[in-house]
């Protein structure tokens, strides 16, 4: 697969974090340059990638751990989107005191961490800086676990109608012309009540930080369109990350529905934490050669111990039929030859570096 951003997503838990990793280290060790932008991920595979405590911060991933003949190089990061989002109004401020207002102010320090989707698109924000400004031939990047995969895909949307829509306009307009500011001024019922409320400072801040905000739309509007055009890049894949159960599939066929309608490049299905049928499952009489018990005593004991292993692969073998017939139920759904990825059910959580390097094989390369 030749691209030069891969978004992996899909419904919460099913593996967007350890398959973007194991992703990026398996395209380094091809050879690229690649970037990994992790959102959220758990403690020890933050610290196997060195980005435990460091955010936004690129860090070199010690590949040469795990494969001294490594020719590409990895850097990883954590999605801080605060931080982003402080970058971000850096980038389109007019001047570096109109964005030290801003990041000053405590309504943007509330609003920043809680406007809708924001987390969203700062991810979207922080590949699109990385995509502009980082040396890398790939960048993988990890989506949050949102509660609607449209959620993530509408974020720029979203984020540019915040700053066109009319209660911006009114937000901003100056308190001459009857906008947010006359408040400060007017003595009607709502100023006094919101006063009472907020305080009379609350309200001055809020509009100084909308006024400041005025002077940034052109620069937000640009930044979303420029995401947009970046997610339906032809050089860009949406990797649907999902397992091979009903629930997680459903999700991704409705996510396979709003990439198309938006026209975003989807780049195949992988299907993680498949279980495959045991090799040769051993019977229990072959359990009970192999090992005979230490003494009389033990040997009913035994047989039912060999009795319950025995089962164990029978077992295996019903749920590796019926991921298979999941997968197989997923790829009729999809479009007819969409690449389909498998990676088999590891048996343990997946943190160091050396296990991520073993779902390589099973994932686009
Ligand atoms: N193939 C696999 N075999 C075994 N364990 C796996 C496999 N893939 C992922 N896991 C484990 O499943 C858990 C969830 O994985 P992960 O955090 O990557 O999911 P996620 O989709 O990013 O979750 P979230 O939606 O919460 O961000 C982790 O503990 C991980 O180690
Ligand atoms: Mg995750």
């Amino acid at each position: 697969m030749t691209a030069r951003v891969i978004i992996c997503c899909g419904s919460g838990g099913v593996g967007k974090t350890t398959v973007s990793a194991a992703l990026a280290i398996s395209l380094a060790r091809s050879g690229q340059r690649v970037a990994v932008l992790t959102i959220d991920p758990a403690r020890r595979l933050a610290d196997s990638l060195g980005i435990g405590s460091l955010g936004n911060t690129a860090r070199r991933v010690p590949l040469e751990r795990i494969d001294p003949d490594c020719t590409g190089s990895l850097d990883a990061m954590m999605l801080d989107a605060k931080a982003t989002f402080d970058d971000l109004i850096r980038r389109v401020s007019p001047s570096p005191g109109a964005a030290d207002r801003i990041l000053a102010n405590h309504y943007y320090r509330f609003a920043s961490q809680r406007l809708g989707g924001s987390h969203e698109y700062m991810a979207m924000e922080k590949l699109l800086d990385l995509w502009q400004t980082g040396p890398y031939d790939v960048i993988v990047l990890d989506t949050p676990p949102t509660r609607h995969a449209l959620d993530f895909i509408k974020a720029p949307d979203r984020m540019a109608g915040l700053f066109d829509q009319g209660v911006m306009r009114w937000l901003v307009m100056p308190a001459t012309q009857g906008g947010w500011r006359a408040l400060e001024l007017g003595s009607e019922v709502v100023a006094k009540v919101l006063k009472r409320f907020l305080g009379r400072g609350t309200i001055a801040e809020i509009a100084d930080f909308f006024e400041d905000f005025r002077d940034l739309w052109d620069g937000f509007t640009e930044r979303s369109k420029r995401v947009k055009a970046l997610l339906a890049d032809p050089a860009t894949r949406f990797l649907l990350v999902s397992a091979p159960a009903r629930a997680a599939q459903v999700e991704a066929l409705y996510f396979l529905d709003v990439l198309n309608q938006r026209k975003l490049p989807f780049g195949g299905f992988v299907i993680n934490r498949v279980v495959e049928a045991p090799a040769h499952p051993p019977s229990a009489t072959a359990l009970r050669a192999a090992m005979p018990p230490d003494g009389p005593t033990a040997a009913d004991r035994w047989a039912e111990i060999c009795a319950g292993v025995a089962q164990a692969p029978a077992q295996r073998q019903a749920l590796a039929e019926a991921h298979a017939r999941q997968v197989a139920a997923l790829k009729a759904a999809g479009p007819v030859g969409a690449p389909c990825w498998l990676i088999p059910d590891q048996d343990r959580d997946l943190h160091d570096l050396a296990d991520l390097a073993e779902l390589g094989p099973y994932l686009p390369s």
